[in-house]
């Protein structure tokens, strides 16, 4: 059976990356949720995809690192979304760990490009064994470097390699990377059954980004992907 991960919550419903949003994820029975990281000012971990706060309120021009985690608790990134969200600011990792029950899988990517958070690898491994959150986890980035750091600290930890563009035989260099990489999260728009294959017989999981169509989630799970990110709430429940 795949597992699908929604993807910043059920973004379609609720502010991306939000508590609501994570929380109508659950409700919808989502098994599997995806969240982007980075730190603030302060070194806290504050779930967010983008670097800056433009698309979510056009007054903020800073970058989430410029903010402390209390400066940031003051913007609101719900009205952009709906006038039903306003209020609605961005959440630490603890918070999303407060209201999510410990058999849902998370992904949590690294958002290590086009900043690097020095140390957010140590800040994110120590917040979740601080909150006995180290198993059903995937910790994923498009820095492998950052992957190479997580794997050193916590060499148990499972890691998913994500891939924004066609490299040539993705699998082997996931293999020749030398990291214990447990799946390959692939852009969907050029995976192929030959993809899925070549994944599965060097041992790897794969789940592609971002599916949003039944029809082509059909056939990904034909070529026999383990599963997909959606931001489609009837792909959270398959
Ligand atoms: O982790 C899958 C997907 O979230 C990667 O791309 O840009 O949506 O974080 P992005
Ligand atoms: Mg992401």
């Amino acid at each position: 059976m795949a597992l699908n991960f929604a993807h910043r919550g059920s973004l379609t419903e609720a502010p991306e990356n939000t508590l609501p949003s994570f929380q109508k994820a659950i409700d919808h029975g989502a098994r599997a949720l995806e969240l982007d990281v980075q730190l603030t000012k302060d070194n806290r971990l504050v779930i967010c995809h983008d670097h800056k706060f433009t698309r979510f309120n056009k007054e903020v021009n800073g970058l989430i690192k410029d903010y402390t985690l209390s400066e940031i608790k003051q913007i609101d990134v719900g009205a952009a979304f709906s006038e039903e969200f306003k209020g609605t600011t961005l959440i630490t990792l603890e918070e999303l760990l407060a209201i999510c029950p410990d058999d849902i899988m998370l992904n949590i990517e690294i958002k290590n490009i086009p900043i690097i958070y020095d140390g957010i690898e140590r800040i994110l491994l120590d917040c979740l064994k601080e909150h006995d959150r180290m198993e059903n986890i995937i910790i994923s980035s498009f820095d492998h470097v950052a992957l190479a750091n997580v794997q050193e600290l916590a060499p148990k930890m499972e890691l998913g390699m994500l891939f924004y563009y066609r490299i040539l035989r993705a699998w082997e260099y996931a293999k020749n990377s030398g990291l214990k990489i447990s799946s390959i999260h692939p852009n969907q728009v050029y995976v192929d059954q030959t993809f899925v294959q070549e994944c599965k017989r060097l041992g790897y999981k794969i789940f592609p980004y971002t599916v949003n169509t039944g029809e082509r989630y059909e056939e990904l799970v034909g070529f026999g992907v383990d599963g997909v990110f959606s931001n489609s709430v009837e792909m959270f429940g398959r």
